[in-house]
Parts: structure tokens; C-alpha cells; sequence
């Protein structure tokens, strides 16, 4: 008599293929050629290209590649449409948002079908996932077109937003990127993939049927030429970009200079990390959910497999047994858990990667699985043995790849999860809540799952920290990314340009102690020499000398930032600590306030220069106050449990400072980076550096720890080029009023795509709090992580 185990064995799923009735209905109906969709109104189709079942390989439709006449005609029409879509207010767009949630909810099993023939992804997962994803987007944001007014009372909307998505999630990411740019008032050219064009096309009907006014979204189709015309395209306010880290680079340095907002969501090598203490079998189901949802082509995919050396081969016993129980087939048959690759281009791709490890000696696990004939298909696979530099182990796959490494202690742990440039999110799996939380905030990442893969919703942000990009998409920090504060319209036009004094040998005056009297830099809590011999005479307003700087070069701006990585305390310390050291900074400011005054009016020939030493006092105050105020949220998403949104520093923030208010606009910057547990690279006003020279005897009795604050004197335009060429430097912001200078930060970011602010060459009103204080500038020194913490489960 057989037992149960080999009876189940002998048995298998029947096909339970979806219909493909209403989308071939629907497709015929456009006898399978589209145009493009412009101003409420298909073009008729134009040059096209074909979109293919990448289950079959077989031609869906065709459809058009738009043209540069193309997307001007859709930039046009959108910004004819926005000041009316702004006209109608929060309550009128929250009803469109509603009624396109609606729509959606009503023709998901449509779109769920057209998704899956287009992208090969399977019915279970557009049905399940993709569907109520997009439908939750657009209720969640039409709340937060009801709510502006009254959350976002000082912010208006950006204007046109250029959209651009790949093809892993054609639909969801489309909702990601229109539902917030709808809500805050924008109006928007969308182009999908040119994998994955279909959902976005079927979403113009539905724009039509919940009366979207006519320009307020355009669809415009084709390959990366398509979306090049977009970035470049002068009327676009805002770039919303996601897909490749390369295309991201290109878009950064493209747009630099133009004064575009951009959010970029990139690549990831996401660490899924199992301890000992573990529920093994949940974190296989985790497994499969984080490396083989989407065959794998998922930007936060966890992909990397970290597992505890205690637990490894038993871990790896189980995860076997579940692969070889993964049905890869059919995309439409209910059943199937695997469907196929985008595209044969995938498949090459990730073949050649694999292979790659196996001809270097990796062990490689597939399942026996028979893979349909036609189409692009790759099986579940697992590698082990990689080294941490190997190529599998470094690039994103971008399919059902899991390469396997363990380690002994929680600290390798972090260290292996954080040695990828990526950042975008990890998975924790322990028993232990301690532990799990301790590693949260240690993983440089913007989402951590604690036992749990791949939650998403549409009130918790989803975005990167390092080269996985910026920005954030979902929730309240979904909605800034499509915001402007009121107060930029309101900064003044362009700041008074002042004579900077001019680079000399250092002991040029002929006296041996002439060098000891020059400023230094301030580094690692230290007064340090410039490397070079140089310095520069700063004279007064009437002309006479007053003293000389050290003239910072490349090997200071590397000294601070070597400095500012090992002061990683300050980043750990408390709020409350944080708080009181910007207290005790602003109390002995205010003890020597006359000495700063006179040489602030003896370095710019202020009339009244006790006003700006009190106004610095001031806003030391202001960020002592936000030190332990700026809390995160608590979301409660739809899962049992809650999930924590943390305001976290960015790193190292090199900071330009403004030569208008000298010190009031150092102190404007730099303390507000060191309020949320920044570490700071400061360069000074070129032209009046003297006001930040003689802060270091303040900083030096105000508890600072050496290295939270590094400033080296010199030319703003070197050090702030190599601030931003530096791979080490999170951030840079620039303020010292050069659009030039400020274009030339925003290219150089792009190597490592570091965050930027720049003032874009033009002033600021550092008296003023609306314009220098507040919420908009912790936005810029913070970065929101959210971990999922579900319970009871
Ligand atoms: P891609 O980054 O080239 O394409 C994404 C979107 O950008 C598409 O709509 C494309 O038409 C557009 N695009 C391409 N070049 C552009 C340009 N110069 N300017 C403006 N838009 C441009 O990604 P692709 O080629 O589809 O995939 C290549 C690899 O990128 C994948 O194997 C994967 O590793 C990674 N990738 C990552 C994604 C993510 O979500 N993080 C999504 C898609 C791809």
C-alpha cells in the first residue's frame, strides 16, 4: 500500500487557465494598433513597433513610437491643462482619484489579463498583487487631494511631471507615479515601458470614463528615445524615473543644471537575512515570495540570501525541497507560480550572469522543471559558494536568481547586507525582537521587513537610500516628491555677488609666524593645516586686511570626510543629546555675541551685524528644537501589525555655505544637518570665511564630538566639485548662490547618485523661517526607512 506522501507525490495540479475572452475583445476593438494618448484623444498610430506574449513570443498588438512633435504636443496640452486641474480644487480631484480607484476595481480581472499576456508575469500575482495595489494607490491619494489643503497648506503643486516606468510592474508603478502627481495638482506625460505598454493604454479609457479633464494625463509610448525627448523637454517641472541605475545616472546628469525636481527609484541587491532563531519554514515562504515573485524582476527582490552558518545547510535543505515544488509555466493557468521573463534579452542576460558563477565554481541548484517550449523561461535557481565580490553577487540579476552566502555573527550580518552600493530594502527573519529591531536601522536600506517579504501599500513610502536612488513614492513623503514649498517662489532672484580674496604661499608675508596666525580647518575635532601651503588674505569692507585662511584642496575635503565617517556616534547619539549640544553651541555663541559681531561688520560692513549673531542664536535654537521632534510615523497597513516610518540621517552632507548672512547662513545649514544625526563637511563663505574660522573655540566647549562637524576654508567651486565626486559624501547641498557651481554639484552627483539641494543660483533669505527652516529643510537632511514589524502571526 503506497503511503500518503508518495500518493501526493504522483499527484498534480490540473490547468486552470484564465480567460483571455475580454482582452482579445478588447484588443480587437483597437484592431490591435494603438496610438498615442494626447489631450483626451488618441493620435492615430504612427510609426509602430510590435509588443509581444512573452509566453509565446507571439505579437499582441502594435503600437506607436511617438516622436519629439509627439511629446511636445502631450507637454503642451498638459501644461494648458494644469492651472484648471489646480482650479478645481482638492475635493474635485479627490472624486476623479476616486472614481479612476473605482474603474479599476471594476475592470481588474481586464487588466490583470492584459498585464499578464504583456509581461509574462502570472494571473495569480497581477490578480492578487498588481490589481488591488494600483486600486489602494488611487483611493489613498484621492485622500490626499480631499486632505491639501490642510496637510500641505504651504506647498503648491510642481506643474507638468514627466513619467517614466519599466516593465516589471507596468501597472502598479503607473498608479505609484499618477495617483500622488494627480492628487497634489499636477499634470502629467506618462510613457511606459516598450516591453509593457498595454495596461497604460487601457488606463487612458479609464481616464476618459472618469472624466480626467482633457491634458491632465497624456500616454505617450516608445523606447528610451521616447523618454530622453521627455527628461530633456524644457516644460517638464518633474522627473519621475524608475528602472535602471544607468538610465538613473544619464536622467541625473541630463537634467542638472535645469532646475527639475527628479526622484529616481533604481536598482537593488536586496539582503534577505535569516538567524538561527528563525521560523525556517516562514522564511522559505519568504523566500519565495522575495526572489521568485515576478521571476525574480523585482527591483527590492531579496536576492541575496544571507543565512546563519549555525541553520545553513538545514536552511538550504528546506528551501530545496520548496523549490522543487515551484510550478514555472503558463502565466494564465491559476496554478502556475512561475511564469515567463520579460523578454529573450532577460534571459540572455541572466543565463550569462549564471553561467558566469558556474564556470568560476559556484554550486548551482535548479529544479528539474520542463520549461514550455516557446517564450522566454528561466528555472528557480540557487547559487552558493560566491564570493562577496563576484558578479552574481554584486549586479542585480533581475530574475529568479537567489545567490547564498552565511555568516556567524548579527555584526557580519550587517556588514554583508550593507556591501552593495544598492539600497533599497532587506528582509529580517528571527525570533527575537531585539535582535530583529537592532538590525533594522543598521541596514542601509529605505524599507526593512522584519518577518515578512514584499508588503507594500500605498500610505508607506517605497524608495532607496544610495545608488538605488531618492525619493520616496507612497504616503506623506510620496506626496512632497510632487510639492513645492510657497516659500521658494518668494526667495529672491539672484544673491549680491562679493570680492573674494585671492589664493597666496602661506608664509608669503616673508614672517616665520605668519602661518601660525592663519585660520586652519577644523577636522576630526581638530585645528588642522591646510595640506597645500596656501592661503588667502580676507580683507575688510574698508578694504584693510583682517586676516588670512588656510586654503583647503582635495586631500582636506578627504581628511574631513574620513573625519565625518568615523564620528558614526553622532549619527547613534540621542536626540535629546543631539539637542543639547546645539544649545550649548547657540549658549557660547551668545556668550562672545560681540566678538562675532564686529567681525561681521568688519568683514562685510553690515550696519547692524548684532542682528545676525542673535538671528544665528535663534536658529540654533529652532534646531535644537526639531532634534527630538521630528519623529517618524506609525502606519498601519493592511497586514496585522504596524510599520514605522524613521526620519534617518543621510551620512556625510558636504555643505556649501551662502556668502550672504555668513554666519547666520553656515548656521542655517549645518545645524540642521547635525540635528538629525548628520555628519558634516562644511566649507564656509568664500568671501567671509572668519565667522565659521572663529566658531571652533565654541565648538570646541559645546560637546560636539570630533568629526560631527568638519570645515575646511577655501574656493567653493574645488571643494564643492570634489564634495561631489567624492563616493563617500551621501549629500551635498550648495547654497553659495553660483548656478554653474550648482549644475556643476547636480552632474557630479551622479556617479555615486548622492542627494543634492542646491539654490540653483539663486538667494535665500536666511532670516526668514518659511524660507530657511522648518519642515522643508529636515526633508532634505533626512531620508524616511520604513520597517514592517507584523505581529502575532
Ligand atoms: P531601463 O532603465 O533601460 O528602462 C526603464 C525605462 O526607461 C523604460 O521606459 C525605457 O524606455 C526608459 N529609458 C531607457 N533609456 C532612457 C533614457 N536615456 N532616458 C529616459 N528614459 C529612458 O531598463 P531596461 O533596459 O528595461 O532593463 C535593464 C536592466 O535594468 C534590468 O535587467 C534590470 O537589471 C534593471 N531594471 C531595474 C528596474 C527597477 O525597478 N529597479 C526596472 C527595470 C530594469
Amino acid at each position: 500500500m503506497p503511503t500518503i506522501n508518495e500518493i501526493l507525490k504522483t499527484m498534480d495540479y490540473g490547468p486552470a487557465p484564465e480567460s483571455t475572452k475580454e482582452t482579445n475583445a478588447w484588443l480587437d476593438e483597437h484592431e490591435r494598433r494603438f496610438g498615442l494618448f494626447i489631450d483626451n484623444a488618441w493620435t492615430a498610430p504612427g510609426q509602430t513597433f510590435a509588443t509581444n506574449n512573452p509566453a509565446d513570443g507571439k505579437e499582441i498588438a502594435q503600437v506607436t513610437q511617438a516622436t519629439t512633435d509627439d511629446v511636445n504636443r502631450a507637454v503642451d496640452a498638459a501644461r494648458r491643462a494644469q492651472p484648471g486641474w489646480v482650479a478645481l480644487g482638492g475635493h474635485g480631484r479627490a472624486r476623479i482619484l476616486y472614481a479612476l480607484a473605482r474603474l479599476l476595481q471594476k475592470h481588474s480581472r481586464l487588466f490583470a489579463v492584459l498585464e499578464t499576456l504583456d509581461n509574462g508575469k502570472t494571473i495569480r500575482e497581477t490578480r492578487d498583487a498588481d490589481l488591488p495595489l494600483a486600486a489602494r494607490h488611487f483611493y489613498h491619494h484621492a485622500g490626499w487631494a480631499q486632505l491639501q489643503n490642510e496637510e500641505f497648506a504651504d506647498y503648491r503643486a510642481v506643474g507638468v511631471v514627466g513619467q517614466i516606468v519599466p516593465w516589471n510592474f507596468p501597472l502598479l508603478m503607473l498608479a505609484w507615479k499618477i495617483a500622488p502627481a494627480m492628487a497634489a495638482g499636477n499634470t502629467i506625460v506618462f510613457k511606459p515601458a516598450e516591453f509593457t505598454p498595454l495596461t497604460a493604454l487601457l488606463f487612458a479609457e479609464i481616464c476618459q470614463q472618469a472624466g480626467v479633464p482633457a491634458g491632465v494625463v497624456n500616454i505617450v509610448t516608445g523606447d528610451g528615445a521616447v523618454g530622453e525627448a521627455i527628461v530633456k523637454h524644457p516644460g517638464i517641472d518633474k522627473l519621475a524615473f524608475t528602472g535602471s541605475t544607468d538610465v538613473g545616472r544619464i536622467i541625473r546628469r541630463e537634467t542638472a543644471g535645469s532646475g527639475k525636481k527628479l526622484s529616481l527609484e533604481l536598482g537593488g541587491k536586496s539582503p534577505f537575512i535569516v538567524f538561527e532563531d528563525a521560523d525556517l519554514d516562514a522564511a522559505v515562504e519568504g523566500l519565495v515570495d522575495s526572489i521568485w515573485f515576478n521571476q525574480g524582476q523585482v527591483c527590492c527582490a531579496g536576492s541575496r540570501l544571507l543565512v546563519q552558518e549555525s541553520v545553513e545547510e538545514r536552511f538550504y535543505a528546506k528551501l530545496r525541497a520548496r523549490m522543487d515544488n515551484l510550478r514555472v509555466g503558463s502565466p494564465l493557468d491559476k496554478s502556475s507560480d512561475i511564469g515567463a521573463l520579460v523578454d529573450p534579452i532577460q534571459h540572455q542576460r541572466i543565463h550569462g550572469l549564471v553561467e558566469g558563477a558556474r564556470a568560476e565554481g559556484c554550486t548551482i541548484y535548479q529544479p528539474e522543471c520542463v520549461l514550455p517550449a516557446d517564450g522566454s523561461w528561466y528555472p528557480p535557481t540557487l547559487i552558493m559558494g560566491a564570493s562577496t565580490s563576484a558578479s552574481v553577487a554584486q549586479t542585480e540579476i533581475f530574475g529568479p536568481v537567489l545567490v547564498a552566502m552565511s555568516f556567524r555573527t548579527p555584526g557580519e550580518a550587517v556588514q554583508l547586507a550593507n556591501n552593495t552600493v544598492y539600497g533599497l530594502a532587506a528582509c529580517v527573519w528571527s525570533e527575537s525582537i531585539s535582535l530583529a529591531l537592532d538590525m533594522a536601522p543598521q541596514i542601509k536600506a529605505g524599507v526593512v521587513w522584519i518577518n515578512t517579504a514584499n508588503q507594500f501599500d500605498a500610505a508607506c513610502g517605497f524608495g532607496g537610500y544610495r545608488e538605488s536612488g531618492y525619493g520616496r513614492e507612497g504616503g506623506r513623503e510620496g506626496m512632497l516628491e510632487y510639492l513645492v514649498p510657497l516659500a521658494e517662489d518668494a526667495r529672491p532672484a539672484a544673491p549680491v555677488a562679493p570680492v573674494k580674496g585671492k589664493v597666496k604661499e602661506a608664509d608669503s608675508s616673508g614672517n616665520p609666524f605668519a602661518i601660525d596666525r592663519t585660520a586652519k580647518l577644523y577636522i576630526g575635532g581638530k585645528q588642522a593645516r591646510p595640506d597645500g601651503a596656501y592661503s588667502r588674505a580676507i580683507n575688510g569692507a574698508n578694504g584693510e586686511f583682517i586676516a588670512d585662511v588656510g586654503e583647503g584642496n582635495r586631500k582636506d575635503i578627504r581628511n574631513a570626510v574620513e573625519a565625518a565617517h568615523k564620528a558614526s556616534g553622532w549619527s547613534k547619539a540621542s536626540a535629546h543629546n543631539r539637542a543639547q549640544v546645539l544649545y550649548y553651541i547657540a549658549e557660547n555663541l551668545a556668550a562672545r555675541a560681540d566678538e562675532f559681531a564686529a567681525r561681521l561688520g568688519a568683514m562685510t560692513g553690515a550696519k547692524n551685524p548684532e542682528k545676525e549673531v542673535q538671528a544665528s542664536i535663534d536658529r540654533l535654537f529652532t534646531w535644537a528644537a526639531w532634534a527630538d521632534k521630528y519623529d517618524g510615523l506609525a502606519h498601519q497597513p493592511p497586514m496585522h501589525g504596524i510599520t514605522v516610518a524613521l526620519n534617518e540621517p543621510v551620512g556625510v552632507v558636504g555643505i556649501v555655505c551662502p556668502n550672504e548672512a555668513p554666519l547666520l547662513g553656515f548656521i542655517s545649514l549645518v545645524a540642521p544637518a547635525l540635528a538629525v544625526g548628520n555628519r558634516v563637511v562644511a566649507v564656509p563663505s568664500e568671501a567671509y570665511p572668519l565667522s565659521a574660522t572663529d566658531l571652533y573655540q565654541v565648538l570646541d566647549t559645546s560637546d560636539l564630538p570630533g568629526g560631527a562637524l568638519n570645515i575646511v576654508t577655501g574656493s567653493a567651486d574645488e571643494l564643492a566639485k570634489t564634495l561631489a565626486s567624492h563616493s563617500d559624501v551621501d549629500a551635498v547641498w550648495r547654497h553659495d548662490g553660483s548656478a554653474e557651481g550648482c549644475a556643476e554639484v547636480e552632474r557630479l552627483s551622479a556617479s555615486s547618485l548622492k542627494r543634492t539641494w542646491t539654490s540653483g543660483g539663486r538667494g535665500r533669505d536666511w532670516y526668514s523661517d518659511k524660507q530657511s527652516a522648518g519642515r522643508a529643510v529636515l526633508y532634505h537632511a533626512t531620508q524616511v526607512k520604513n520597517v514592517w514589524i507584523p505581529y502575532g502571526v
